[in-house]
């Protein structure tokens, strides 16, 4: 099969990437973005915070930061599609030339890939493609894995199918199994947050082509 090559995602030139960020939960990896896009030098700003629902402390820490919110819950639509297409007309609004889904729980539908496909980066609490879904510290600890970690990629129609980006490594400890997980998600966090800035930043500024499922990032 030949291998498919296109310049998926050309950066802006003369002013910074404008970044749409989607949140369900407590918003640390979005606040290390906030974080990184006060330097200039990043190349991206964030221009809105969206959330699947209300009074998460992501939403909070876009507010403080003086940021722009919205909030778009299923069960206020009378379909899925209707939700996705409230959600990609706010996303829209904004003009975004990336969307980072980071921590955002929701499998986002058609109409929003079809806006924003092979710009949505997302960030998974696994090493992908082992242990997509929801509950993918979990599952590595219950299969028994030594070393698990994040993966940053970029979203397609499948649930964390999406190209690789990058991976970081986190190695288990016996003691994980002790607590249910919840140490090794916040050690795995950790790597997450510097993965995922490191990520965004670098296609903000540089751009992304994708090869036959591999992402390239010019040097
Ligand atoms: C991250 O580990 C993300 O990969 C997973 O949920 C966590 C979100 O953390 N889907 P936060 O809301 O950014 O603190």
């Amino acid at each position: 099969m030949a291998a498919v090559s296109s310049l998926a995602f050309p950066p802006p030139v003369g002013r910074p990437a404008r970044l749409v960020v989607l949140v369900s939960g407590s918003g640390t990896n979005l606040q290390a973005l906030i974080d990184a896009v006060a330097d200039p030098a990043y190349g991206a700003e964030i221009v809105a915070v969206g959330a699947d629902r209300d009074g998460v402390a992501g939403l909070d820490r876009a507010e403080r930061a003086g940021l722009p919110t919205f909030v778009h819950r299923i069960k206020d639509f009378p379909g899925r599609a209707d939700w996705d297409a409230a959600l990609t007309a706010s996303v829209r609004a904004y003009q975004p030339d990336l969307v980072v889904t980071a921590g955002f729980m929701k499998i986002l539908g058609s109409g929003f890939l079809g806006a924003y496909g092979g710009r949505i980066v997302n960030t998974h609490p696994a090493l992908l493609p082992s242990f997509p879904g929801a509950h993918g510290v979990t599952d590595a600890l219950a299969y028994g894995v030594k070393v698990t970690g994040c993966t940053v990629h970029l979203v397609d129609s499948g649930v964390d199918t999406g190209p690789i980006i990058a991976q970081g490594v986190v190695e288990v400890t016996d003691a994980d199994h002790a607590d249910g997980g919840e140490a090794l998600h916040e050690r795995i966090k950790i790597v997450e947050r510097t993965l995922l800035v490191e990520v965004v930043g670098r296609l903000a500024r540089e751009g992304h082509r994708i090869e036959d499922r591999k992402v390239w990032i010019p040097a």
